[in-house]
């Protein structure tokens, strides 16, 4: 299971997906369909599952779906072993490490796992990505061409 609000997906996200589908025999993209500390998405789940349904086409092995309940339920749904997320830097530590916390006490028997950020993309968010959509910048190498053209015209000043 790789979850996340994925709005949008990037580059970096891709790689991760693209990493657990050459670890585990079935990966399963799970994007949140309810706000996560965040008001609003730019995208709605549905172009956010079809953003990555898109970029992961070509991987046998990888299915992508909303999701509206707890992360760990929609694992079990799902017959997921494992949780795996992407670490980029040390400040994405206190937060993985309370949602571990928290997802291991409510599912002990779902394990979750850390892919390192490849260092092209130890610097990439979707909120940096927003943020630079909205005052013009190059989001090549950033998101996929597709998910670039759509978030400039969302959200260009
Ligand atoms: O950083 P993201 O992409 O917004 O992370 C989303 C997600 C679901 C991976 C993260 O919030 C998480 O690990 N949540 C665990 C707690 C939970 O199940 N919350 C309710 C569903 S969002």
């Amino acid at each position: 299971m790789c979850p996340g609000s994925y709005d949008p997906v990037t580059l970096g996200h891709i790689d991760i997906i693209t990493r657990a589908s050459e670890v585990f025999d079935s990966v399963v993209v799970g994007v949140v369909n309810v706000p996560v500390r965040k008001a609003t998405t730019v995208f709605s789940a549905e172009e956010r599952v079809a953003f990555i349904e898109a970029e992961v086409a070509d991987l046998g092995n990888v299915q992508v779906k909303p999701f509206y309940n707890l992360l760990v339920e929609f694992a079990r749904e799902n017959d997921a072993k494992a949780i795996v997320k992407g670490l980029r830097a040390i400040s994405d530590f206190e937060y993985e490490f309370e949602m571990n916390q928290l997802n291991r006490k409510m599912a002990p028997d779902i394990e979750s796992t850390y892919l390192m950020a490849a260092p092209q993309f130890s610097f990439l968010s979707s909120s940096g990505v927003k943020e630079l959509a909205t005052f013009g910048g190059d989001l090549t190498g950033l998101v996929p061409a597709a998910v670039a053209s759509r978030l400039q015209e969302a959200l260009k000043r």
